[in-house]
């Protein structure tokens, strides 16, 4: 496995690729076992033949003044290792200044999905993770991308930018890979503290309280949200609700009742300094 820092070294290595199959998976790095997933699932799609690329890049862009961007972990040698015994063919592990010229003046502006949920409590976040892939997927010229479906709302954008802009790929949803006790891996879950830790999965407890009553005849978004929301407030008192959404699944804007069309549950809330995400799809 090869680690590229610059960008001519990954258009040569993507040029000697040829016309193998290209698989990207694409990441801030801080590998836990939902993205080791993503690079096993890229393993397969590739084939013997194929070839699975990993980015590992915080991207500035993407995180707001007051966000974490600077705190954000950053271990490459482990990652490295990771991707390794997943199978990854190669990492382009990209410093900052070779991403991003200081006078670039184009961003990638998506402007419907990304007014909602995540979207409207982080301002600019997904113009930032838009313009990123974008240029990630310039870089690497990818077959197919794999992305996973715990950031629900970041592969609706993607998957309309792939259509409103014609990149040639095929994008993969992968599900939530969650720790035995519900919680969603994340990068962010090292942030909390023993107690805050303790009650973080009743995210995923309200969620499949939802559930239970959609599956059970419920069809009112107000009163799915009153029974997840008072789980919630039984069991982890230290959350602070973000948002709690019932929102269509492709175009994610809020439904006040499910009729036919799929939906999608979606849910983000701080534990101290960390804001956690989850969702279910209905
Ligand atoms: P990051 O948060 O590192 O996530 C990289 C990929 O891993 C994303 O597709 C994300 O949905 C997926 N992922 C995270 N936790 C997961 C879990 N528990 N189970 C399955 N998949 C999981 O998302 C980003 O980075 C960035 O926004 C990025 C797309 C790389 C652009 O900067």
């Amino acid at each position: 496995m090869q680690i590229l820092p610059t960008e001519n070294e990954l258009r040569a290595w993507r040029k000697a690729a040829g016309s193998r199959r290209v698989v990207l998976v694409p990441t801030m790095g801080a590998l836990h076992e939902g993205h080791v997933h993503l690079v096993r699932v890229a393993r397969e799609l590739a084939g013997s033949d194929g070839l699975v690329s990993v980015s590992i890049f915080v991207n500035p862009l993407q995180f707001g003044p007051k966000e974490d961007f600077s705190r954000y972990p950053r271990e490459l040698e482990a990652d490295a290792a990771k991707c390794e015994s997943a199978g990854c063919d190669v990492i382009f592990a990209p410093a900052v200044d070779e991403v991003y010229h200081a006078d670039r003046s184009i961003i990638i502006l998506e402007k419907s999905l990304s007014t909602v949920l995540c979207g409207a409590s982080r301002p600019g976040h997904f113009d930032g993770v838009c313009t990123v892939v974008a240029k990630l997927f310039n870089y690497f010229q990818p077959d197919d991308a794999v992305f996973g479906k715990k950031d629900y709302q970041q592969l609706a954008i993607i998957r309309r930018m792939v259509r409103d802009l014609n990149f040639p790929i095929v994008l993969h949803g992968i599900d939530t890979v969650r720790e035995a006790d519900g919680l969603a891996m994340s990068s962010r879950n090292r942030y909390l503290s023993p107690d805050e830790r303790a009650q973080a999965p009743a995210l995923r407890r309200a969620l499949l309280a939802l559930r239970e009553a959609f599956l059970g005849g419920e069809r009112s978004s107000a009163t799915l949200k009153a029974i997840a929301l008072s789980i919630l407030e039984r069991d982890s008192p230290i959350a602070r609700l973000d948002y709690l959404e019932v929102c269509d699944a492709e175009t994610l804007q809020p439904v006040e009742s499910l009729a036919e069309r799929p939906s999608v549950v979606a849910v983000a809330a701080f534990f101290g300094k960390a804001r956690l995400i989850d969702n279910i799809e209905l």
